[in-house]
């Protein structure tokens, strides 16, 4: 029978006040869209359907980069939650399962939840997710009788003894596929705000003789983001949990507090993270690795034994092998290092290969870009690089070869060879102190005109 997925992104966020549509705005690196289908994954969906209005195009390539296969559909105009659901009637006319409904908003409901969601439809014909909130605010309140759900009531349209409950609604309901269909498809829109309330399918599954439930959850797995200050508090929440995750998977965090992760960070037991680093996505550090103060990582992998920082840049595409070492003020980016090589001061290494046991000298530049497009440095094995060497790409060293400090290699260097371009140094004796004295008089001279 299986599950299908409905997962509501339509809305503008217009409390977000941003350009940005709401779903797109990142929480530990990724977007909210991409957190709440990494949630609903837990279901194994066989077929996910994401509705989409503000910024849909936009909405719809993050949806496929996380699944090719998942339905897009659009949501014209934003008419409430239930009219939402409704834009996936086509898509599931011939599902015979459960559908579940997240919000894209919503992004830590976790597997172990939407389980229970799940176990929880084989006594009721509607499943609802709820919650006890501290500050209920302008969540929807759930009305119960033993078992029953009898009710959900929206804050513009509760009363003040219905604003009292504190069992609020996270958004989250599963229902045979068929049935919710039918249900949102009978919705009305008379209530404060003029919308169709996915909400209001209790009253009418009810009315029906069908039975509706709440699970409950902590209130963490609920928050829902509709502002910048709840996008915050949910960043926080999540570094929170993530900084606890690696201590307890056996990484030294010196001061956990001042590390920050994406959602995909993956580092090894016995990795050291220095106080102040950032995990941008796509980083994996394997174990033992060192990672020293202020450094800024994405989209890169550092294998064991590797020290960088402190005050390095690891950008997409830096892949280092075992013992390199990578020091302060150093910026790399897709480039391979391999293990041992050195690249220790002021440098910058982009669309490069580094061979073994290799030493870049301090200020050392990979010039990969003409203006128009990017070139390749290639550098052998144990090569010694002079300090302050730029190189032209497309370029290449081979094995064991040297540059003088200052060179500026345009040309391949062949392996063992010494390449030397710079301008030859030339002494004038006594000159320094001849060209000082003049300068001083001239000055003295100038001071007394005035
Ligand atoms: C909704 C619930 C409320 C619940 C709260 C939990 C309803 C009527 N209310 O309120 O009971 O406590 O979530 O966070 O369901 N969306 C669309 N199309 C629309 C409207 C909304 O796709 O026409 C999407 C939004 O993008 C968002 C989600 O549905 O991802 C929830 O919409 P939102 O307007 O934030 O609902 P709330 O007012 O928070
Ligand atoms: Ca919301």
């Amino acid at each position: 029978m299986g599950t299908a997925l409905i997962i509501l992104a339509a809305g503008q966020g217009t409390r977000m006040n941003s350009d940005l549509p709401k779903v797109l705005h990142p929480l530990g690196g990724e977007p909210l869209l991409v957190h709440a289908l990494a949630a609903g994954a837990a279901l194994s969906p066989e077929r996910v359907i994401v509705v989409t209005g503000h910024g849909g195009d936009d909405v719809a390539r993050v949806a496929r980069d996380w699944d090719p296969e998942l339905r897009v559909v659009q949501q014209a105009e934003q008419l409430g939650t239930g009219h939402a659901v409704l834009q996936a009637a086509a898509d599931l006319a011939d599902f015979s399962g459960d559908a579940v409904v997240l919000y894209g908003d919503t992004p830590f409901v976790s597997p172990e939840t939407l389980e229970n969601l799940a176990a929880a439809r084989a006594s009721h014909d509607i499943v609802v997710l709820g919650f006890e909130a501290r500050d209920p605010a302008r969540y929807g309140r759930l009305l119960v009788e033993g078992d029953q759900l009898t009710r959900i009531v929206e804050y513009k349209d509760a009363t003040n003894a219905e604003r009292a409950i504190t069992l609020c609604n996270s958004g989250v309901v599963a229902a045979k596929a068929s049935v919710l269909m039918e249900l949102v498809a009978a919705l009305g829109n008379e209530n404060a705000a003029g919308e169709y309330y996915l909400t209001d399918i209790v009253d009418l599954a009810r009315a029906r003789g069908l039975s509706a439930t709440v699970v409950r959850c902590d209130e963490a797995e609920t928050l829902g983001i509709n502002t910048r200050a709840e996008l915050a508090n949910a960043e926080a929440a999540f570094q929170t949990r993530t900084r606890a995750m690696a201590l307890a998977d056996g990484v030294t965090l010196v001061a956990p507090d001042t590390v920050q992760f994406a959602q995909d960070t993956v580092i090894g037991r016995d990795a050291v993270i220095e106080p102040y680093v950032v995990f941008g996505p796509g980083v994996t550090i394997e174990s033992g690795a060192r990672i020293r103060s202020f450094s800024h990582l994405e989209g890169c992998h550092v294998s064991r034994g590797a020290v960088i920082g402190p005050f390095a840049r690891l950008r997409p595409g830096a892949e280092l092998s075992e013992d390199v070492h990578v020091g302060n003020f150093v910026e790399i980016k897709n480039a391979q290092v391999a293990e041992g090589a050195k690249i220790n001061h002021l440098t910058y290494v982009g669309d490069a290969s580094i061979g073994a046991r290799t030493n870049i000298g301090a200020g050392t530049i990979t010039c990969n870009y003409d203006g128009v497009s990017k070139h390749r440095t290639t550098i052998g094995s144990g090569v010694f690089v002079g300090s302050n060497t730029m190189f032209i790409a497309p370029v290449s060293v081979g094995d064991n070869a040297m540059t003088a400090t200052g060179t500026i290699v345009t040309q391949d260097v062949p392996a063992g060879a010494l390449a030397v371009g710079r301008a030859e140094q030339v002494n004038k004796p006594g000159l320094a102190v001849r060209l000082m004295d003049k300068l001083r008089a001239a000055k003295a001279r100038a001071g007394k005109g005035q």
